[in-house]
């Protein structure tokens, strides 16, 4: 387990989340105890990574349950109902969320029905409960594609990552930067070179946080130079996360991902996706359909609160970016690894349990 976490529940009805805006220089936790906060700390980033949007999204419909004033079951399930459509407007790119609310409400239905009689305080215990599981399996899923992913890696390795895939991003354990831990925890010689990953640098803050701690060996590179360690600097592999795959393995990530993908190919460097089945959207057909966010212009023009760019510069900040398959060399899953054709081999795992 990691010494901090990204997200828990307290006792008394209590949605704690290290802030990760304020990471690596401050540690501070906030407590949420409203739907309507946890929306806006996962809009605002407090949270982020797509696995940990969607433990937070679950918590905070367990949390709408748990402090109801509601009279009657009809009353909560309609609290529940608005709880669940704000939250699902929080960060649109990420399926976790979806995913995770989906579940939710499957749970929410399936109490309705199988539980006569039932009472407030049993449905309180059955969200959280219900939470509490998908909290316990993302740590699992991640530990999982580690364990596949193991042998994909050289015993001495260097290993390009964009943005941050680990503990931060995920319940507990991570995928890409999972994997890169897991490998160091194995005895691999592995050196990881961490993109920085503007405008918000989740690798230069936060990847960067959590290996140092972790006590595994990398660098912090600019964004810019990973073409150029592509091409000239023995990397082994990259290994990235994923915010939505879909259906024929088109994959939306952190912005700037596309880039290293391409340059990837071109210097025939194998490009792997970590993500766990969560992550698969299936009822998506291909990566122009993904709804990719767009953030605020002052993460371009600022870094924290000093201004790098002239006053009232237009600016573009798409979150994400999606890469097509063909540039993925595959995509390494709790169920195994994946490799193309992906059409019909995601659609093979998605049907396995
Ligand atoms: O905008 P962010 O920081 O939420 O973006 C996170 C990423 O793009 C991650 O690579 C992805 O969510 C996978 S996290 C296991």
């Amino acid at each position: 387990m990691s010494a901090f976490r990204s997200i828990e529940w307290l006792e008394g009805g209590i949605v704690r989340m290290l802030d990760q805006r304020k990471l690596p220089l401050e540690t501070t936790y906030n407590d949420y105890t409203t739907y309507q906060d946890v929306a806006q700390a996962i809009t605002d980033m407090v949270i982020r990574g797509a696995p940990a949007i969607g433990a937070a999204a679950a918590y905070g419909i367990a949390l709408t349950a748990h402090h109801s004033a509601a009279a009657d079951l009809d009353s909560l399930y309609d609290e529940l109902e608005v709880a669940d459509q704000l939250l699902r407007k929080s960060r649109p790119t990420a399926v976790n969320l979806f995913w995770a609310l989906d579940r939710m409400v499957a749970h929410i239905a399936n109490f309705k029905v199988s539980t006569e009689n039932g009472s407030i305080s049993q449905l309180q215990s059955a969200t959280l409960s219900e939470a509490h599981a998908i909290a316990a399996e993302d740590v699992e899923l991640n530990r999982a594609i580690g364990k596949h992913a193991m042998p994909l890696i050289p015993d001495k390795a260097t290993i390009i990552h964009h943005c941050n895939t680990g503990s931060l991003a995920t319940v507990d354990y991570g995928t890409a930067l999972g994997i890169i831990r897991m490998a160091h925890e194995e005895g691999k010689q592995v050196m990881a070179l961490i993109d920085e990953t503007r405008p918000r640098l989740q690798g230069g803050r936060l990847s960067a946080y959590e290996l140092k701690a972790q006590g595994v060996p990398f660098k912090v590179i600019v964004d810019g130079a990973s073409g150029h360690f592509l091409r000239t600097g023995d990397v082994n592999l990259c290994v990235v996360g994923a915010d939505r795959v879909v259906a024929n393995g088109d994959t939306a990530n952190k912005i700037g991902t596309y880039n290293l993908a391409v340059v990837a190919r071109e210097n025939n460097i194998p490009f792997y996706v970590a993500a766990p089945t969560t992550t698969i959207d299936m009822a998506t057909a291909t990566g122009d359909e993904i709804e990719i966010e767009e953030r605020p212009a002052h993460e371009v023009t600022h870094v924290d609160a000093s201004q790098i760019t002239p006053d009232d510069v237009a600016v573009a900040n798409p979150a994400f970016d999606v890469t097509p398959a063909k540039y993925i060399t595959a995509i390494i899953t709790e169920r195994g690894v994946v490799y193309p054709p992906f059409e019909e081999n995601i659609a093979r795992i998605m049907r396995e349990k």
